[in-house]
């Protein structure tokens, strides 16, 4: 018997970006996550099942081999430190920017300027390469609300059309990264089953042009 190939995934935009991906592999999910409360889903491929999780737990399930292959944001990819991953290829969808936004008219706290974000670890890093001091404080989301009510002067978050800074009376002021979704894969899964996941890449990106 085949073994099982496990692919992870996140509900919303990176599952619905990457269907036609799946597609163009050959695998076609047979129960679709915004109904199903399953967190294991068949698919039309007796041997390949897709994990249903969070977009930050994606990268963890494949580092620790729960997961073969995954598909997770870059931003959440340079959160994360890849370790025990490959990045083998660029999707090219969930496509946006990490930003350092804020009401540029703010007069930032002058002892330590602060910054509220989902984002710890880029965030300290883009900071420290710059030798600017800041406190660091940990969202989970609606990280555009700190700077309205005064938990922070800035955020890093991605932005998109721009729209949800500009309905909070915000605007972008860094660009940290271009962010887009990438196939990542266990170090490990692609030694024991590289025939498999070699052609399902190869699929993949055809698809995505590359
Ligand atoms: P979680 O639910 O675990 O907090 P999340 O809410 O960030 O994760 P999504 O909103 O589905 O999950 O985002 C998944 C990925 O899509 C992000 O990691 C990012 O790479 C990208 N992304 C996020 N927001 C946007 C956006 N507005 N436009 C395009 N891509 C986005
Ligand atoms: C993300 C992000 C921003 C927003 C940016 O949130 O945290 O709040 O998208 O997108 P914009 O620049 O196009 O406004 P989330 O994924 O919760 O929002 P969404 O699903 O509405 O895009």
């Amino acid at each position: 018997m085949t073994p099982t190939l496990t692919i992870a995934l996140s509900k919303g935009r990176i599952f619905k970006e990457t269907l036609p991906l799946l597609a163009a592999a050959a695998i076609v999910p047979t129960d679709d996550p915004e109904t199903s409360r399953k967190l294991i889903l068949d698919t039309n491929q007796p041997d390949v099942k897709l994990v249903i999780i969070r977009a930050t737990d994606v990268p963890t399930y494949v580092q620790y081999g729960a997961a073969d292959l995954g598909v997770a944001g870059k931003d959440v990819l340079l959160e994360h430190g890849g370790e025990g991953l490959y990045e083998p290829l660029d999707l090219k969808i969930a496509r946006c920017r990490l930003m350092v936004a804020g009401d540029p008219e703010h007069r930032p706290r002058l002892n330590r300027t602060r910054i509220a974000t989902k984002y710890i670890n880029t965030t300290r890093r883009w900071f420290a390469d710059q030798g600017r001091q800041v406190e660091v404080i940990k969202l989970y989301g609606s990280m555009e609300l700190a700077p309205l009510v005064g938990l922070a002067d800035y955020i890093v978050d991605v932005v998109d059309t721009g729209k949800t800074l500009q309905a909070n009376g915000l605007a972008p002021l860094e660009h940290i990264a271009d962010i887009s979704s990438r196939l990542i894969i266990n170090k490990a899964a692609m030694k024991m089953k590289h025939a498999r996941i070699k052609a399902i890449m190869a699929r993949m990106a055809a698809a995505v042009g590359v």
